[in-house]
């Protein structure tokens, strides 16, 4: 199975998305920020250690952008947590990612709820995600898939596998 790509109408978000998700997270000491550059070093580290290098370039990428389009969750004067938007293509939300320890307590949830509002104050009206969890972004964002292919990210060093269009995954192209 390669990755979705699922659309998110960004003005029919759910309601527990359009919500404001921080006092609900700042009761269980996590705090929820948009990313400055002078803390990328600690942010980068994290999402090296704890996913991977071609994530920590992404995220890098979406800090880089102004306003920084890097979210991270803080607990403990530690980063737990991360999501952007607007890296490897305009109008892409991801990636997302929270530390094994801390899952399960909403940080995604609103990550995610203040990425996409972010993107919609940006001017998007939908926002694209490739998938990873399709079933989570579904149940929780409404998301409908709209593909079967990784072509945003064709010109990496190592290719993304691509489907045939049967959706059977083919080895190569
Ligand atoms: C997916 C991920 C970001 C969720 O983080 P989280 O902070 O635990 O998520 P939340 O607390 O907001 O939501 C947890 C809920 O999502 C569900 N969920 C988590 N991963 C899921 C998946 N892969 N498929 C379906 N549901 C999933 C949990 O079962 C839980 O459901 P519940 O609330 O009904 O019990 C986290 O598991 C992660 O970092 N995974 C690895 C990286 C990844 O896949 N990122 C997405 C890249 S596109």
């Amino acid at each position: 199975m390669t990755d979705m790509d699922l659309i998110v109408n960004l003005y029919d978000l759910p309601a527990d998305v359009e919500a404001d998700p921080r006092p609900a997270l700042a009761e269980k000491g996590i705090k929820i920020k948009r990313a400055l550059a002078a803390d990328k070093s600690d942010i980068c580290d994290f999402i090296r250690r704890e996913f991977s290098r071609g994530w920590a370039d992404e995220a890098e990428k979406a800090l880089m952008n102004f306003p920084s389009a890097l979210y991270i969750a803080v607990y403990e004067e530690k980063v737990v947590g991360f999501a952007c938007y607007d890296t490897s293509a305009l109008g892409y939300y991801g990636p997302l990612g929270v530390d094994k320890t801390m899952r399960g307590k909403g940080i995604a949830q609103a990550l995610t709820s203040i990425c996409l509002k972010a993107m919609r104050e940006k001017g998007y009206g939908y926002a694209i995600i490739n998938a990873g969890p399709v079933e989570y972004y579904i149940k929780r964002l409404n998301a409908k898939i709209i593909g079967d292919h990784n072509c945003v990210f064709e010109n990496l060093i190592v290719e993304p596998v691509k489907p045939d269009r049967t959706g059977e995954v083919i080895e190569t192209l």
